[in-house]
């Protein structure tokens, strides 16, 4: 079987984090271009992996690049290896928050065989969460493509809009820190009241789990399971009031507002870069 040749310009945190799960895929072969020593010996330490210094070779033959850099320095990149894009025509796959595509076309010479794609760091254990906007002459084959690529990390959702990455971006993009520091502040609270901090690690982060399969098993709206585990004049009932009170849905619906809000800030900044 022909392998697809995937290639990552930028073996950081992301690149890393969606090269763990494509690594377990035998349909694939992985290349990575990044500067940095460190992190391309990491990127090598995952598996059957090139890793290269110089962008260009990693792009050479790729049948897809995925530019995986910081948005405060797509510009730049993108600019260096544009001819390289012309030369080769792979499928270019853009993971940066807030760079719209009409950024990438730009910098890349007119090039528009684009996916902007929104991927999530728990990509790293197969559990990502990825809103996908395809430009418009990007073929069926394509679009299949990076579908396939972004199943093999979790599940997938096409956007019809390009706007509605920023969403994307401010709910699963960004959601897994969200649920950090709610986990964060749960178990330091039970540490403050007395329970081990072993025990306390164990029981929050297992609840966790348990609450996100039971949300994925409903399909009707969540607010029937929380009625389910909150009976009257009970203590989780207490609970929630506090939230409520204490104006928990506007804090999180804000927080969102915020990401999303910096998403397009960052598409101000660093687009016209
Ligand atoms: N982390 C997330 O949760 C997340 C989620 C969704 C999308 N994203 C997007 O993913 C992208 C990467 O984020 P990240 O968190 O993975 O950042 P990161 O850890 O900083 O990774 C970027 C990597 O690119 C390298 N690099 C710098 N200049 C380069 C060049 N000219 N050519 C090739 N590589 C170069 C960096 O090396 P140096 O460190 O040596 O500069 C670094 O190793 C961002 O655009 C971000 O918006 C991230």
């Amino acid at each position: 079987m022909k392998k697809i040749k995937m290639a990552f310009v930028g073996g950081g945190n992301m690149a890393r984090a969606l090269v763990t799960g494509l690594v377990k895929d035998t349909r694939y072969s992985i290349r990575v271009a990044d500067p940095g020593e460190a992190a391309r010996a990491q990127i090598a330490a995952l598996g059957d992996i090139r890793v290269f210094t110089d962008n260009e070779d990693a792009i050479a033959e790729a049948d897809c690049v995925v530019f995986a850099v910081k948005p405060q320095i797509m510009g730049q990149v993108c600019r260096h290896e544009a001819s390289a894009i012309h030369k080769h025509q792979p499928l270019v796959v853009s993971i940066a928050a807030g760079i719209e595509c009409a950024h990438l076309t730009g910098w890349l010479d007119g090039y528009s065989r684009i996916v902007r794609v929104m991927p999530n760091t728990p990509a790293l254990i197969g559990a990502g969460a990825t809103g996908l906007f395809a430009m418009e002459n990007v073929s069926a084959a394509d679009r299949e493509l990076t579908a396939a690529l972004f199943a093999s990390v979790g599940l997938n959702v096409w956007l019809e809009e390009e706007a509605l990455i920023d969403v994307v971006t401010c709910l699963s993009g960004s959601g897994p820190a969200y649920f950090f520091y709610m986990l964060e502040t749960m178990e330091q609270t039970a540490i403050n009241m007395g329970l081990a901090a072993s025990d306390a690690r164990k029981l929050a982060r297992q609840t966790a789990l348990g609450a996100a399969r039971m949300a994925l098993q409903e399909d009707g709206e969540l607010a029937e399971l929380r009625r389910c585990v909150t009976s009257p004049g009970g203590t989780t009932e207490a609970a929630l009031k506090m939230f409520a009170s204490q104006g928990m849905p506007a804090t999180v619906a804000a927080a969102m507002q915020a990401a999303a809000t910096r998403a397009s800030e960052m598409a101000d900044e660093f687009g016209k870069k």
